[in-house]
């Protein structure tokens, strides 16, 4: 039997990977132009990290985790998202010093967990994220918010991109709210899917969250959580709402919206992509002031956010389905060597150009010229040098042509180079 590629993963090839590091690359520039500097944590961590963290009530650690226990028996977890693992390298390296300032960090990283695999949710994937750490102040709310509303323009995806946005208050603040819903769920228990059931007991806000569709009658008629938060909180709202107004960030309050994690408080947001065929969250995020001293003696606020790097790529696709070919490769010479015995000469050629920075490929096997003329094309080539009883340049773009020697071209090409032309 063939092996193949595991349920839920994906294999990148050259232009999808071109594509997938050119957005990459453009939210770093974004995320550094706001002041985060990157960091890196290892793939797999204690799997207590994430109990503590995400919660032991929730989809990702009850259903979704990839565990497993390494050759001395410590339970280890493939990483589920980036933000407990950035905080943990935090806490682990003392970064917050004396606490008498502020930490912005952004990171590029795989994350897997065990999903029903559909267009969009994928059992390994990529996220890129911000986190700010001891920072309490609304400001940091708005900026990263506005950070986000920025990156969704900078992709032109406004279109189809629409920000969700709620608050959640604190936990003691959700107590009163939980009560609310345990009474309100307990009668309509029978309606309920399995998993709900359940978590009337252990975490009914999670039943908000739920997607399964006969839910949703009982949930339209639940009370919003603003009905049981205190006027501090609901005023430090209002005020995020009135900069995006003031701010022209167009959003919605959906006041049923939880996150799928445990550790938030106070502002919770959702970019969400839709168009005819697809609906998905783009980007997820939100304050959690109380995560790091759940884990740890320091009480340090924080706020952030993640995106999935399939998803976004998803989304451009969906407004410009041919995005890949800008992304193909490119090279700027083709050497079409018709000639097997100037094989050295023109590998030498090709080395000192190369060296000198621009890219170039070469006839290996032996073709005629219409394959290679065929094969320059494909690989996007401006210039054609074909090598026989003269030596031609073919510009492919201009369609000029040069008859000139070999070391000549070497030479022409190279002085251009220094130029920089
Ligand atoms: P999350 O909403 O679970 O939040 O994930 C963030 C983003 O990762 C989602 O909006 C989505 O784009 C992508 N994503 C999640 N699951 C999948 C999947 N199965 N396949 C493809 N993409 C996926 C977090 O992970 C938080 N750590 C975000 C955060 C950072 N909150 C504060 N700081």
């Amino acid at each position: 039997m063939n092996i193949q590629i595991p349920r839920g993963v994906n294999d990148f090839f050259e232009n999808d990977m071109n594509l997938h590091m050119e957005v990459v690359n453009k939210l770093s520039e974004i995320f550094e132009n706001y002041g985060y500097g990157r960091i890196k944590t290892p793939i797999f961590e204690d799997t207590k990290l994430f109990i503590r963290s995400v919660g032991d009530d929730t989809d990702i650690v009850n259903k979704e985790m990839y565990t497993f226990e390494d050759r001395k028996g410590r339970s280890l977890t493939l990483r589920p998202e980036l933000t407990a693992p950035v905080v943990r390298s935090y806490l682990e390296n003392k970064m917050y010093g004396k606490l008498d300032d502020f930490n912005k960090f952004y990171y590029y990283g795989e994350a897997f967990r065990y999903e029903r695999a559909q267009a969009g949710r994928y059992r390994q994937f990529h996220q890129v994220g911000v986190e700010v750490f001891n920072l309490s102040s609304i400001a940091i709310d708005i900026e990263v918010i506005s950070m986000a509303d920025s990156i969704i323009k900078f992709f032109d995806l406004s279109d189809n991109v629409k920000l969700k946005i709620n608050t959640i208050g604190s936990s003691k603040e959700r107590k009163e709210y939980i009560k609310y819903l345990k009474n309100y769920f307990e009668p309509h228990k029978e309606e309920l899917c399995s998993d709900c059931q359940n978590r009337i007991e252990t975490n009914p806000l999670r039943i908000l969250d739920c997607k399964k569709d006969g839910h949703r009658n009982i949930v339209t008629n639940v009370k919003p959580i603003k009905d049981f938060l205190d006027l501090e909180t609901n005023e430090r709202f209002i005020s995020i709402l009135e900069y995006l107004d003031n701010a022209d960030i167009q959003y919605d309050v959906d006041y049923k919206m939880v996150r799928g994690l445990d550790y938030y408080n106070d502002t919770v947001f959702e970019f969400v992509f839709k168009n005819e065929d697809l609906e998905f969250t783009l980007i997820g995020g939100g304050r959690y002031d109380k995560l790091i001293s759940q884990i740890s003696q320091q009480d340090i606020p924080a706020f952030g956010f993640g995106i999935g790097v399939e998803r976004m790529i998803l989304a451009l696709k969906s407004i410009n389905s041919d995005i890949e070919k800008d992304y193909s490769k490119k090279i700027d010479i083709y050497f079409a060597n018709l000639d097997e015995n100037r094989d050295l000469e023109v590998l030498e050629i090709m080395n000192n150009i190369r060296n000198a920075g621009l890219s170039c490929e070469m006839n290996y096997m032996n073709k005629g010229i219409k394959q290679c003329y065929k094969k320059a094309e494909e690989l996007n080539a401006i210039y054609v040098v074909v090598i026989s009883d003269e030596v031609r340049v073919k510009n492919l773009f201009t369609k000029e042509e040069t008859v000139t020697s070999l070391k000549e071209f070497e030479e022409d090409i190279l002085k251009e180079i220094e130029d920089g032309n």
